[in-house]
Parts: C-alpha cells; structure tokens; sequence
C-alpha cells in the first residue's frame, strides 16, 4: 500500500490509492451514503430517455449505472475515471461507455452532453475552476452540470459528546488538506460555477445520519484504516487511538452526522 502525501499542485496524486485492496469497498460504502440522494436529485433534475450524461470521477460506477438507465437505450452514459477497472463489466455488457481519463489533463468533446456530474471528485483536484470550465465546454446548450462535494465541518456531530472522533477527524481531514483536498469544496463549487457563466445556478445541503456498524459507518472506518499510517507517522494520533476509534464507529449505539454534501446546479446558456 502506498499512502503518500505530497503538498497541492498541479501534478498532485489523488489522496486515495486505487490499489489498496480495500478501496473498491471503501467506494461502495461511500455510494451507501450518498446514492439516495443523488438519484432524487437525477430524478428532480428531469434526467430521461435520450440524455447524454457524462459521470466523471466515476468510482465503482452506482451513479453511472443509475443514470444509464434513466436515460435507456436511445440515450449515452459514458463513466470517466482515473482507474476504470470497476467499471469493465459495464463496458463488457454494453451499458456504460468508459473513458479512462485524467480530468486534470485530458480534454473532453465539446457541446456533446446534456448532463455532466461530479460526485466527491472536484474538492480533491488542483486547477479546479479550469475543470469546471471543461465540462461546461462538454455540455451541450441549455445542458445541465451538476456537482456535488462537501463541507466536512459537521463530520462525526453526535449526542455521544462534544469532542466524539474529533481527535481522528482532525488528523485525517488535515493531511487530506496538505494533500490537497478542499474541506469547503461543496463551497468552492458554487462560486466556480457562478464564474463559469452558468446560469440558474443553485446550490443546497444534505448530511446522514450515520449508524454505528451500519454499511454506512464501514465507510468511514476505512478513512481511518487507509488514513491511519499517514496519521500515525506524522505524530498526530496513536495507533491505539485509531484502534479504538474504528471499535467505536462500529458500535450500534454510536450515531453521528455525515459531512455536508452539496449539490450545485447550472444550466450552460442556451445562446453564447
Ligand atoms: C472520492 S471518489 C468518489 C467516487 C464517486 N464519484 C462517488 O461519489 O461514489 C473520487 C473518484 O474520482 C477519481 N479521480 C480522482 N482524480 C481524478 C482525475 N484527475 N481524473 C479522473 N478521475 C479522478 C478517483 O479515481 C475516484 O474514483
């Protein structure tokens, strides 16, 4: 496993490795948190038969396949994505057509989608008003970009107590910082978008009530177990401590809140 953390610039290596041998569970038990959400808001955004929508930052593909089938047979659903190992079966069978791209440095056809969406992927890129500028470039006039990314500020907030993993929240959240990541990235999306030329640009929050040992807690317990050599080497929490942690997400009478997820919206000028 290789976990380095290297300060933000452009050439900066996404926080996550790919090939830790937990990361495809650690995606999906992100999806168990924030899918719901996300395909109320396809739903509500009027995403049909015929779209083309564009899922970048992809990861183990429930959003991609979700608006696959919403838009059926005689629309496209294409999955970009760093890695795209998880979504090969979907490109076996047919249903997802995957790019492997780096958002950072590859461009995308312009005027070609009526929906493109981020989930969880902005907040951890360096140049990130010239990436929403590229996908404002993809989307077709009068084309929807929709992003989603979070506030972490209310992360682990529970009746447990006041100071409930804040310690580890603290630790983790500060070197995903060094390494880049945008703690306000939900915030940083709205007014990235309103500078983009967007127009009806809206932007509201979401959090989860996380159960202690539910498919949802598993989740931030692999933060942890990923983040945990990281926090360790740097001094910042012991090994026992994030031990314990992990027991105490794992317990049934903890319950926390998630981050904030915010969803902005805007629609590409249907006139230049
Ligand atoms: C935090 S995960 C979120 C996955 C998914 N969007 C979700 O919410 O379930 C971020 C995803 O973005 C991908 N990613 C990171 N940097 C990228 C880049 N420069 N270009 C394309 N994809 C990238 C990662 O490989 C990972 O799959």
């Amino acid at each position: 496993m290789t976990t380095t953390v290297q300060s933000a610039d452009a050439s900066q290596e996404y926080v996550f490795d790919s090939s830790w041998d937990k990361e495809t569970e650690r995606l999906i038990t992100n999806e168990a948190i924030w899918d719901p959400g996300t395909f109320e808001r396809f739903e509500k955004l009027g995403v049909s038969e015929g779209w083309h929508v564009l899922e970048v930052g992809a990861g183990s593909g429930a959003a991609a396949r979700r608006l696959a089938q919403l838009v059926g047979p005689t629309g496209r659903a294409v999955a970009a994505d760093l890695k795209t190992v998880r979504l090969l079966e979907d490109q076996k069978k047919g249903t997802l057509d995957v790019w492997e791209i780096d958002i950072r440095e590859d461009e995308l056809p312009e005027n070609s989608f009526d929906l493109v969406h981020a989930r969880m992927l902005v907040q951890h890129l360096p140049g990130r008003q010239a990436v929403i500028d590229k996908f404002v470039r993809a989307l077709r006039p009068g084309g929807l970009l929709f992003l989603e990314d979070t506030d972490s500020s209310t992360l682990f907030r529970s009746a447990s107590g006041e100071d409930f993993l804040q310690d580890v929240r603290a630790a983790g959240y500060g070197l995903m910082r060094e390494a880049g990541h945008d703690p306000r990235g939900g915030h940083v999306d709205l007014e990235l978008a309103l500078a983009s030329g967007l127009e009806d640009v809206t932007a509201e929050g979401r959090v989860v009530m996380v159960r202690g040992g539910s498919e949802q807690a598993r989740h931030y317990q692999l933060w942890l177990e990923f983040m945990a050599p990281q926090i360790v080497a740097a001094g910042l929490v012991t090994q026992e401590r994030i031990t314990e942690a992990i027991t105490e997400m794992g317990d049934p009478s903890h319950n926390w809140l998630s981050q904030v997820q915010i969803s902005t919206v805007g629609r590409k000028p249907r006139t230049a």
